[in-house]
């Protein structure tokens, strides 16, 4: 299918398969997929690893500003599909860890981490034909988006979703421990006062509690064929 030159702005509640689902258009609709995420997660991996974040969980919000000049977080295919790096270090395994989830919302809500992903973020989109996951895509990042899509789904069904996918990268945990994690990232999502999750008015709903991959995709394709009038 041949489609204009867009953005795809997908944001949504945590594990509802954003990933996923932005991976699948961009290979089916030849787009470059990018992982808002990913730099989120990045920076509270470096925080955690340089005793920026406290076992506690206090964070040291001066440090972390300064570091954020010098800190080079990008996207490189070194053959395994774009990977996420620190400098020359692939994190793509670390920065998915339940450690990171746990503390990466409390990141996320600091002004000047939004302001440095933005910047990155709103770089990589110059080109268009980019589909994009994350929190405020349609909302701060690209308010322009041609298509906007918010994702849900029942919080139990995100959490054995998710359980899945940390038990396939060898990581055990409990369906408590993460579905009170999607719950506790919601809230902190939800309620922050920099670029709270929430859906734009031109967003489009998609709650796939029962949807497969491939009915979520027709119904994404569907969407950009009413809209661009293609046959
Ligand atoms: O999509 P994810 O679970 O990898 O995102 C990790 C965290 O980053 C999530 O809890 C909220 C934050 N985030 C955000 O605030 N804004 C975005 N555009 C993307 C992620």
């Amino acid at each position: 299918m041949q489609i204009p030159d867009i953005i795809i702005a997908i944001d949504g509640y945590s594990s509802t398969g954003k990933s996923s689902f932005a991976k699948k258009i961009a290979t089916e609709l030849s787009l470059l997929y990018l992982d808002s995420g990913a730099l989120y997660r990045s920076v509270t991996f470096y925080a955690i690893s340089n005793g920026i974040i406290a076992p506690s969980g206090e964070i040291d919000r001066q440090t972390l500003c300064k570091s954020l000049h010098d800190l080079d977080i990008h996207f490189e295919d070194r053959g395994n599909g774009s990977e996420t790096y620190i400098g020359d270090r692939c994190v793509e395994k670390e920065i998915r860890s339940l450690a990171v989830s746990d503390r990466v919302s409390p990141i996320a809500a600091i002004q000047e981490v939004r302001e440095y992903v933005d910047e990155k973020l709103r770089e990589f989109g110059k080109k268009k034909r980019v589909v994009m996951d994350g929190r405020d895509i349609g909302t701060t990042v690209f308010p322009d988006a041609e298509i906007k899509i918010f994702m849900t789904a029942d919080p139990m069904i995100r959490a054995q979703r998710r359980l899945k996918e940390l038990e396939s990268k060898g990581e055990k945990n409990t369906i408590d421990e993460v579905l009170r994690n999607i719950k506790e990232r919601d809230f902190i999502d939800s309620h922050r006062e920099v670029s709270p999750l929430v859906k734009a008015d031109d967003a489009v709903v998609l709650d796939n509690s029962n949807m497969s991959i491939d009915q979520q995709l027709d119904w994404v394709k569907k969407l950009i064929k009413d809209r661009f009038n293609i046959d």
